[in-house]
């Protein structure tokens, strides 16, 4: 871990990528933390679109001073009072060239001196990997940076978890357990997708509170002859109807993702995965079958007491560590401690789930198939 002197005065704060419940939580801990030190407090607009596009805001600019009063109740709220984007990458920012065609451009040097001219100091800055990757960048480039990890996937490896991820998955299983009447009423088979990009956190933990029959991960390739025996003759035996749910990054053995848009420049975007499957199983089954994709519902509503907390804290331990002149880490869950892991180490790596891992082994003891 790096110390740097310096006295703190002024720290703008961003959320990137996609929103995820405890967001507003960070924002409201880490600004009433700072300004209890007597620091300002800034907020850009939208990732780095704030400063990158100040004629898109109202009064010509993309920053906002944070106070108390803005974020006096916002613990609670879903999403991000700050915006935010999965396309304002400052590194490889898409723009036009003189041919009109869109090339990417490396523009973190205007953030630094944005930064410059408005005398902040340090940014916290709050994200998935794509964030966080950016935000070790800014700390190489010499601005003292402390990274937050958010994402619902629950991806990110070295925190034991991250805030977002409980809000996703108590509504994926409480989805679940809702689908379990209209699926006996109906004798049919429920095929549920969640979000999770290629990790399967959300299927598989929900999955198994949510008593599903089958969980397909993007970790365990599918074979859907084995899962429609697996129906047909163990399943069938005990009730008339199936739940099954499968990640968005779910795929069948030997196949691939399954993918909507892929572009340079944005993240792929994933989906299909369920009626993919459904398509698949349908000629080898005689039951009916639904699909249910929770998409961004998951990413709504209000965080979890859990998130809440969790998020809190993490928004608190980012001003202490500036405070204690720290750089170039990331706040991390470590229980029964938070602590600090340098950037570097915390960013382009993707956390799966173990195939051996005991939360697996449970499902397969409770009679889950994994499609293998
Ligand atoms: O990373 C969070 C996430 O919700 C993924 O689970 C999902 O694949 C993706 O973002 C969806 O992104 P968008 O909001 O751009 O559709």
């Amino acid at each position: 871990m790096k110390n740097v002197n310096g006295t703190i005065k002024k720290i703008a704060i961003n959320t990137g990528g996609g929103d995820a419940p405890g967001l507003n939580a960070v924002i409201r801990a880490v600004t009433i933390t700072a300004l209890n030190k007597g620091w300002e407090v800034i907020g850009i607009r939208d990732g780095y679109n704030g400063i990158f596009l100040p004629e898109k805001y109202s009064n010509g600019t993309g920053l906002i001073n944070l106070t108390y009063d803005k974020v006096a109740y916002i613990t609670g709220q879903g999403g991000t009072i700050l915006g935010t984007t999965n396309r304002g990458n400052p590194l490889k920012f898409p723009m036009k060239d003189t041919k009109g065609n869109i090339v990417e451009i490396d523009r973190s040097d205007e953030i630094l001196d944005a930064f410059r001219r408005n005398k902040i100091d340090a940014l916290i800055a709050i994200g998935g990997d794509g964030s966080l990757s950016i935000a070790n960048v800014f700390a190489k480039k010499g601005l003292k940076v402390i990274g937050v990890p958010k994402t619902i996937d629950n991806d990110l490896d070295k925190t034991v978890i991250t805030f977002g991820f409980d809000t996703a998955l108590g509504f994926a299983t409480e989805s679940l357990d809702r689908l379990h009447t209209t699926a006996q009423s109906h004798g049919r088979i429920m095929v549920v997708e969640v979000m999770g990009r290629y990790a399967g956190w959300i299927a598989l933990n929900s999955g198994i509170s949510g008593s599903a029959d089958v969980i397909l991960i993007p970790e365990i390739p599918y074979d859907i002859n084995k899962i429609a025996d697996f129906l047909n003759n163990v399943v069938s035996q005990r009730k008339n109807y199936a739940i099954i749910v499968i990640a968005e990054g779910a795929k069948p053995l030997g196949g691939e993702t399954s993918v909507i848009e892929k572009e340079a420049g944005k993240a792929e975007r994933l989906g299909g995965a369920a009626e993919l499957f459904a398509k698949n199983l349908e000629p080898l089954t005689t039951k009916e079958i639904r699909t249910v994709i929770l998409g961004h519902l998951l990413r709504g509503g209000s965080p979890t007491t859990f998130d809440r907390l969790l998020s809190l804290r993490f928004g608190a331990a980012a001003v202490r560590a500036l405070a204690d002149g720290q750089t170039g880490v990331m706040v991390a869950l470590d229980p029964p401690a938070v602590r600090y892991v340098p950037l570097e180490q915390a960013t382009n790596r993707m956390k799966t789930v173990p195939p051996d891992c005991d939360t697996i082994m449970t499902g397969r003891e409770l009679g889950i198939c994994f499609g293998d």
